[in-house]
């Protein structure tokens, strides 16, 4: 059976950064308890007219840029996002669109926070199978035209942030000398706490879908039980790291770096503790970036290979939690 390489990374960041002090201009908060609670300081917002399209574009031009290949040479896109610009077609077919690549598939990932990992798992099992050679994965995420800036969704919006970043997967020979692998993966849901963390609205099971009546009360903004998606971030994070070591025979000290879900920096201190990770082994951005969901970790491991973090043969871990709750970590050699 061939391998699986990530031969092209690639992330994009809209250029307005909004400080903690700025959304104080629209809700009772402080930078003081965002850094405590969360440990962000800032995050990117687009301006106007930008598109979720338009970031994916970006990351994915990078990606295959960074990957030495032509857009042409993409047999399939995976597109991870809950921000899609329309509610129907998905992101995937705009992105094939603007790509300018031809008719090749595009999937669209519905698995929030964990659609990266999904789309990591997806993408890899998809070329192990003989099925496609070269799959773009994205994440991207515009997320602050959603965001209710008042005081009553000031627990969610001081979180969010815009972004998006891209891989490129590629079959590889394991007879080229190459050692580069998606080793294993892991993938839960577990519906019964669907609404702990969701958007109900546009709605399809109501009738009309959406009304002013439904809006005046807010429910087309994005709605978080905080503490309990905290508390089982934590636990969920882990079970999917040590799942994941276990399918591939790994044990938790032969892992160079962990590029978690950007969710809180409180989340990823947690897990880090737990596994007794030193701080080398752990990749943050949150600070400057917020949580972008999708894309969080696409762009995380897209600064962490130009930070120099990674080399060939490094075990890294991706690992994530999110809105459904959807949960799961792939274990890549890279
Ligand atoms: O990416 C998907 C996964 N998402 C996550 O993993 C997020 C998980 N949850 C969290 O990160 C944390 O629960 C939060 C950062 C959202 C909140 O931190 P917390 O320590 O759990 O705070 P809390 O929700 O218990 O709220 C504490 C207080 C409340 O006031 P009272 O009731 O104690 O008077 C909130 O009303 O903080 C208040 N509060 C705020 N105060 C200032 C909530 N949001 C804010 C705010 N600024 N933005």
């Amino acid at each position: 059976m061939t391998n699986v390489a990530i031969i092209g990374t690639g992330h994009h960041v809209p250029e307005r950064v909004v400080t903690n002090e700025e959304l104080k201009q629209w809700m009772d908060t402080s930078d003081e308890w965002i850094r405590e609670r969360s440990g962000i300081s800032e995050r990117r917002w687009v301006t106007p007219g930008t598109t979720t399209d338009d970031m994916a574009h970006a990351a994915a031009r990078m990606a295959i840029d960074d990957a030495g290949i032509e857009a042409s040479e993409l047999d399939m896109i995976v597109f991870a996002t809950i921000n899609p610009d329309h509610f129907f077609p998905g992101n995937g077919v705009l992105l094939q669109k603007s790509l300018g690549v031809d008719t090749i598939g595009a999937l669209d990932i519905r698995n929030q926070c964990t659609g990266f990992v999904y789309g990591v798992a997806t993408a890899a099992a998809y070329i192990k199978s003989g099925l496609y050679r070269t799959v773009l994965v994205v994440g991207a995420e515009l997320q602050s035209s959603s965001l209710d800036l008042s005081d009553r969704g000031r627990d969610i919006s001081v979180l969010f942030g815009d972004g998006a970043g891209a891989a490129i997967l590629q079959a590889v020979d394991p007879e080229s000398g190459s050692t580069s692998d998606v080793l294993a993966s892991s993938l839960h849901s577990q519906g019964e706490n669907a609404r702990e963390l969701w958007c109900e609205l546009p709605a399809g099971c109501l009738p009309g879908r959406i009304t002013p009546e439904l809006m005046a009360e807010g429910r087309h903004f994005p709605l978080m039980n905080g503490r309990a998606v905290f508390k089982h971030a934590v636990i969920r994070f882990c079970q999917a790291i040590d799942e994941v070591l276990e399918k591939a025979g790994v044990t938790r000290d032969e892992i160079k770096l962990v590029v978690p879900h950007q969710a809180n920096l409180r989340i990823t201190e947690a897990v880090a503790k737990r596994f007794e990770l030193r701080p080398e082994q752990v990749f943050s951005n949150i600070q400057r970036y917020g949580n972008t969901t999708a894309a969080s970790i696409p762009i995380a491991l897209s600064e962490a290979v130009r930070e120099g973090r990674l080399v060939r043969g490094d075990l890294v871990v991706l690992v994530a939690f999110g809105s459904g709750f959807t949960w799961g970590a792939n274990l890549i050699r890279w």
